[in-house]
Order: C-alpha cells, then sequence, then structure tokens
C-alpha cells in the first residue's frame, strides 16, 4: 500500500501566516502540522508516500527532504493549481500505479493515527474506506447520509446537511477511484471534489465502506482549529528540562524546556513547551501554550497561544491568550505618549484590543 499526502492548496482562511508559509507546516506543540499526519503513516507501516505540492513546494520540500528522517521513502508530485481533491488524485495516478493507497490531507491531525484504518482496508475487499467523525457544524465539510452502515450519499459543504457526520481528511483507495475522478464535473467552487468521485463508486454499485472515528480529529482550517489542536497535543506532553531553568523561576504540571531555552524569574504553567533556543524572562507562560525555536518572551503574560519561531513578546502590560503569532513578530510596548496602539499588520491580520 502507498501514501499520498496532499501539501498544496492555498490555505486562506489561514492568512496572513499563509501568505509567507505552507498552511501544512504552521507548528503544534512546536511541530509542523504535516509531520504528524507523515509519523501516522509510516506508523501504519506504509513506507511508500508521494506528497502533492503547488505554490509552497519549496518550503515543503526543505522540511520534509527524502523522507528519511521519518522512516518514509518520499517523492514529490507538483500540482499545478489547486483544483480539488480528486484532481490531486489524478495527478498523482502514475505514482500510484494502480497500487492500493490510503490519502492524506496534510492539515489533518488525528489522535489515533491510521494505523486501524490501513489494516482494515487490506483485510478487506472494499473499494473505498472513508472516515467519519461526528461535528456540530458538518457545513464545513464534506456530509456522509448513511442507510444503516452503508454510505448512501455524500455532499460536499452542503449549505443544509442531512446528518452530522463530517468526512475525515483520510480515505483509502483501490484503483476505481481514478475512473470515477475522470468521471466528475467541477463543483460549485470550482473544485474537482473527492466527495463527488466517491459519490461515483456509490452510483457505479461499488462497495464503499465507512468507519467512525473514535479518538478526536482536527482539521487545522482556521486558526481557532490550530489552537484547539496545539491544546489537545499539548494534552500528550510528557515533562522535560533539557534547558535551563534559574531557581528563582517556577514550572507547574506538565512543561518541556527544550535543548538551550532558558527560563528566568518565571512560572511556566503545563502543559506548556518552550521551544529550543528561547528565552523566557520575568514572564508567566501557559497553560496550552508552545513557544517556538528562539522566540523571546520578556516580562509579559501568555496563555493558550502558539507563538512561532523567531518572534519576541517584549513588556506588554497585558496579557496575551487565545492568539496564534507567526514567525519573526514583535510585540512589544509602545512609548508612553501619545497613548496609543501601533501595529504594522499584514492583508488579513487579526487584533484584538482591550
Ligand atoms: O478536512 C476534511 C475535509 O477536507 C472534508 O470533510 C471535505 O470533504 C474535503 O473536501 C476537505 O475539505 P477542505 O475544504 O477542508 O479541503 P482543503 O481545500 O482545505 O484541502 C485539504 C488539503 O488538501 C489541504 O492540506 C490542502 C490540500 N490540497 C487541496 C486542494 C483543493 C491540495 O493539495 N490540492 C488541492 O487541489
Amino acid at each position: 500500500m502507498k501514501a499520498l499526502v496532499l501539501s498544496g492548496g492555498t490555505g486562506s482562511r489561514l492568512r496572513p501566516l499563509t501568505y509567507t508559509s505552507a498552511k501544512q507546516l504552521i507548528p503544534v506543540a512546536n511541530k509542523p502540522i504535516l509531520f504528524y499526519g507523515l509519523e501516522a503513516i509510516r506508523d501504519a507501516g506504509i513506507t511508500e508516500v508521494g506528497i502533492i505540492v503547488g505554490d509552497t513546494r519549496r518550503e515543503v520540500m526543505e522540511a520534509v527532504g527524502d523522507g528519511t528522517a521519518f522512516g518514509l521513502r518520499v517523492t514529490y508530485i507538483p500540482q499545478d493549481a489547486p483544483r480539488g481533491l480528486a484532481h490531486a488524485v489524478l495527478t498523482a495516478e502514475e505514482f500510484i500505479n494502480g497500487e492500493p493507497f490510503l490519502m492524506y490531507l496534510g492539515d489533518n491531525l488525528l489522535r489515533d493515527g491510521v494505523a486501524a484504518f490501513a489494516q482494515r482496508f487490506r483485510e478487506d475487499s472494499a473499494e473505498a474506506l472513508i472516515l467519519l467523525s461526528r461535528v456540530s457544524d458538518p457545513q464545513r465539510f464534506g456530509v456522509a447520509e448513511l442507510e444503516g452502515s452503508r454510505v448512501v450519499r455524500l455532499v460536499e459543504k452542503p449549505r443544509e446537511p442531512k446528518s452530522d457526520l463530517a468526512l475525515v481528511g483520510v480515505y483509502l483507495f483501490d484503483r476505481h477511484i481514478f475512473e470515477a475522478a475522470r468521471s466528475i464535473r467541477p463543483s460549485e467552487r470550482g473544485e474537482l471534489e473527492i466527495t463527488d468521485a466517491i459519490q461515483h463508486l456509490i452510483d457505479r454499485g461499488r462497495r464503499v465502506e465507512s468507519v467512525h472515528v473514535n479518538g478526536w480529529w482536527k482539521d487545522t482550517g482556521k486558526p481557532e482549529d490550530v489552537l484547539d489542536a496545539n491544546r489537545l497535543l499539548l494534552e500528550h506532553l510528557e515533562p522535560a528540562v533539557r534547558g535551563s531553568v534559574d531557581p528563582s523561576s517556577r514550572l507547574v504540571g506538565r512543561v518541556v524546556v527544550e535543548e538551550g531555552a532558558r527560563v528566568v524569574d518565571s512560572e511556566v504553567r503545563g502543559p506548556s513547551i518552550i521551544g529550543a533556543g528561547a528565552r523566557v524572562e520575568n514572564s508567566y507562560v501557559g497553560p496550552y501554550t508552545a513557544i517556538g525555536r528562539n522566540v523571546t518572551v520578556r516580562g509579559s503574560e501568555v496563555e493558550c497561544s502558539v507563538v512561532m519561531e523567531d518572534s519576541q513578546i517584549l513588556d506588554l502590560g497585558t496579557r496575551i491568550t487565545d492568539s496564534l503569532i507567526g514567525r519573526g513578530v514583535t510585540v512589544c510596548r509602545s512609548p508612553e505618549r501619545p497613548r496609543a496602539v501601533r501595529l504594522v499588520l499584514g492583508d488579513h491580520s487579526w487584533a484584538g484590543m482591550p
């Protein structure tokens, strides 16, 4: 069995972060989202992986390399434009070469990985296996209607969903999906939808099985999803201090202080992680906070947030909460007068004032 990981697309709902970076490389608990998927694939016993890349290909290739670090053999498959998930499948036809495959959307996270689903598909004679999870906002997803355990209808982002069963971004297919993807037309949003291709399989009487995902699942399409995923992953943190913590500092609960990180005269409340080379000084950090590599937090309070590498939070008179802060960002106290907020924000930025 091979795997196909989708790491193209535009990430419009995560702007401005995605103007300069692939959405799949946004870190949660200080590790790119995409890496969790690659590890889950390896843990499912798959080694041959194709990664669909688009405009951000350079960055993705630099981060993942040839896959050796993950125990995988990676082939990059350029997609000319994000024309839909079924278009991505067709782009990968030569790589897949008629084998069964697991397709993994690079911005999805599953607590329990994908090994059980890959195993079931290996043992089954189904032509497709889809994963379903109950959600409170089915309009955001592909939605399945079942009769008993049989999938009868799939609709992409329905305005009036007939069920609360969302399609999780992990699918198992055999070669029949290629013919189905070739038979469909672009949707209202102009994409070749995988949902429509699977519906095509159903309409042709192919066996499409479904399985419910029990552990949590996150599609990290929006900033609040990234913060949620960060919170969920930090719950599994094993405390470790590889950097330094001075005697006047206090670590409470499960905290990781990475190599070369320094905590000085501060309190860090777990679950939280302080990245390699970061400096936390005279500050309060946590809970549920991931401080990236080489970040400085000085004279400030940060909770329930993700702060990416090389950023600085300096001498703020107010606490930062539920925030997603990109790379190389500075948030600092402005001079006393005039009493005003000073901002340099990129397009589609968002700032909440007290
Ligand atoms: O996350 C689950 C949902 O994923 C499913 O419920 C939907 O049925 C499915 O269509 C998909 O919906 P999204 O709108 O969230 O898909 P998105 O455009 O975010 O793309 C998912 C991933 O695939 C993302 O990592 C980008 C990548 N991608 C996307 C497109 C459209 C590509 O590599 N190429 C593409 O052409």
